[in-house]
């Protein structure tokens, strides 16, 4: 029987999402002892030791449906200082974006966002069947005035990450207030702060919770600095109009019972918290100097991840290859589509250590095989 009929053109065309390699297949293929997996921008420490105490003492009462994330609204809202009737909670915050397509999206609105933004919230999008829009990136970061001209009637939607991935760029508060200012409030904004604690230091960073405008939604998550991307755990911001309705087609047993608990324990993990941060920071400054001096270009990040731009589509799947081989499972940006980009993901101090030392064999190499050829 042919189900193509069946499938609007629009879920056809997309396709589904390829995790990356498992470190065992790539230990196998190899033959490795150690692997760096700096593909997904995981934290490399672990998860928050309080939120795995809070998961394991969740386990006792798993008979027992969730309570739609009510728990871990109410001490987000404390710590926020917010109304509860002001937060949500989800499987993630790919699985808050999940609802926010269902609920605000009608079949002739538009989504505006720049080219090669994440690749969840690109597919989240596409797979509601309304026009996607995209605007270029100007020096990798997003052009925000471009983003203000390029909303029309139809736009509905305003997708902005910030930190962006996999560029890594933040747009500043002066920029955000001067786009803000030229946005119709029928328009919506998200906000996606997945990588808010590795820029929130940063001055010029726009903490959208000091923008509690209408038609703002901040989204974050637990997944990057509290180490619980394999929990699905994640929550957002907005006013309590979008919130009620968002809680209306969100599916009503998200977040699960453990995910909630690891919640709420991890928010109260400074330590770990810190910690992160710091070899996050470590990372960071390691991996971009050691990139640059090697000669490739490196985007500066603000977040837990770089941006590694090469000339050419091949260069960039020739050195993922050589990469791999040697134990440096990195993501290429194809499918975001930027065939000729890596982004590599902080790691401990040895696996940034081992990145480098790849990406300079990987790299001579081929300088070689370019003079010998
Ligand atoms: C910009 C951005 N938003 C959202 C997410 C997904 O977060 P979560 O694990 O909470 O769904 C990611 C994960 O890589 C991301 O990079």
């Amino acid at each position: 029987m042919r189900l193509v009929p069946l499938v609007p053109s629009y879920i056809e065309s997309l396709r589904p999402y390829e995790a990356g390699r498992t470190l065992e297949s790539v230990r196998r293929q190899y033959g490795l002892e150690r692997i760096a997996k700096l593909a997904s921008n995981e934290n490399p420490l672990g998860a928050s030791p309080k939120a795995v105490e809070a998961l394991r003492n969740a386990l006792d009462g798993l008979n027992l449906y969730p309570d739609g994330g009510l728990r871990l609204r109410v001490v987000l809202a404390e710590e926020f200082e917010v109304k509860v009737e002001n937060v949500i909670a989800g499987s993630g915050s790919e699985g808050i974006m999940s609802s926010i397509i269902r609920a605000f999206l009608c079949d002739e609105d538009e989504v505006l966002t720049t080219e090669a933004a994440f690749i969840g919230f690109q597919v989240l999008a596409r797979s509601r069947g309304v026009k996607y829009r995209t605007v270029p990136y100007r020096d990798w970061h997003y052009d925000l005035p471009a983003l203000a001209q390029a909303i029309n009637a139809n736009t509905k939607i305003v997708y902005l990450a910030n930190p962006n991935n996999p560029t890594g760029t933040i747009f500043t508060r002066h920029q955000f207030d001067e786009f803000y200012r030229h946005v119709p409030e029928r328009v919506l904004i998200i906000l996606d702060e997945a990588y808010f604690e590795y820029a929130k230091d940063n001055p010029k960073y726009p903490d959208s919770m000091h923008y509690r405008y209408d038609n703002v939604i901040t989204l974050r998550t637990f997944s990057k600095i509290y180490g619980l991307a394999g929990v699905r755990i994640g929550y957002g911001f907005a006013h309590q109009e979008l919130i009620r309705n968002l809680l209306k087609v969100k599916l009503p047993f998200e977040p699960s019972t453990p995910a909630e608990a690891a919640g709420i324990a991890a928010l109260a993990d400074l330590e770990f918290l810190h910690r992160s941060l710091e070899v996050n920071a470590r990372g960071l400054r390691f991996l971009t100097a050691g990139i640059e001096e090697i000669g490739l270009t490196v985007v500066p990040s603000q977040a837990n991840f770089v941006m590694v731009v090469l000339p050419e589509a091949h260069d960039a799947e020739r050195m993922f290859e050589e990469l791999l081989a040697q134990g440096v499972v990195v993501r290429p940006l194809k499918a975001f589509g930027l065939p000729n980009c890596l982004r590599i993901s902080t790691g401990t101090d040895e696996d940034n250590q081992l990145c480098v030392q790849a990406l300079r064999r990987s790299h001579a190499a081929n300088l070689g095989a370019t003079r010998t050829s």
